[in-house]
């Protein structure tokens, strides 16, 4: 049985009043049952929003993190000191870091930053996907293949220490969510890479990501491969992101 997990991606939105006032709405109505909420606030908040939560079942996440213990790296934050901050999570590889953010991370970066995650006892979100250009050149299926073999080289594969995050690149941000059937054949694929990857395929939660609102929600957490979300814009304002996780649950209890 996996627990389903509902993570809010804030990306670099909200400023500290704003974000203090979200996760407070958040706490206040935070639904009953077997889910798991989770926050990941721009790292300069990951303090504040720890100091916010600490009383409550909610997780903190980070957007990234450098994979080097310590150095010269200006501007980057180890493993290490995320988890100083009590965060539980680190999404890892996003497609805003691996296709619009600066240095364009690649595969091998991932896969260290996916190990340096698991050293520091951070659990890491491995976001993978697909492009538009390559979903409509039928390559969905192979660069999934692709991004997990070569991300998690050497990496924990139990379903204690991995979450992976299926975002096709064509539905973020976009509204154009995946079809419920679209995200199934893309999990159910990531669930038989990990098995043949030696993972406890059946334990690793598998989220989907990519315009994900209250009124798409719950058909597509509905399908048996799909174990929760990574949230964007509606992670903003506590009533959507609330009830995101409202409608996983019900999905989940049907
Ligand atoms: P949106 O929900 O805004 O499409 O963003 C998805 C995402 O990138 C979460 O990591």
């Amino acid at each position: 049985m996996r627990l389903p997990l509902v993570a809010g991606n804030w990306k670099m939105n909200l400023d500290l009043p704003k974000a203090r006032e979200l996760v407070a709405n958040i706490r206040a109505d935070l639904p009953a049952g077997p889910i798991e909420l989770a926050v990941c606030p721009p790292s300069i908040y990951l303090f504040p929003m720890a100091k916010a939560i600490a009383d409550t079942d909610l997780r903190l996440g980070a957007q990234d993190l450098y994979h080097e213990p310590n150095g010269a790296f200006t501007g980057e934050i180890s493993a290490n000191m995320v988890r100083e901050t009590n965060a539980t999570y680190a999404i890892i590889g996003h497609s805003e870091r691996r296709h619009v953010i600066g240095h364009h991370e690649d595969d091998r970066m991932i896969n260290l930053k996916v190990r340096a995650a698991q050293q520091a006892e951070l659990v890491p979100i491995l976001c993978v996907g697909e492009t538009l250009a390559e979903r409509q050149a039928e390559q969905t299926l192979d660069v999934l293949t692709y991004q997990l073999g070569a991300g998690l080289i050497g990496c924990e594969l139990a379903g204690s220490a991995l979450v992976i995050a299926y975002e096709p690149v064509w539905a973020i941000g976009t509204g154009q969510v995946a079809t419920p059937e679209q995200a199934q054949e893309a999990h159910a694929h990531i669930r038989r890479e990990l098995a043949r990857l030696n993972g406890q395929a059946a334990a690793v939660r598998i989220l989907y990501g990519g315009s994900v609102k209250p009124d798409n929600a719950r058909e597509i957490m509905a399908q048996s491969d799909v174990d929760g979300g990574l949230v964007g814009g509606a992670s903003l304002k506590a009533d959507s992101f609330l009830a995101i996780a409202r409608e996983t649950l019900a999905a989940k209890s049907q």
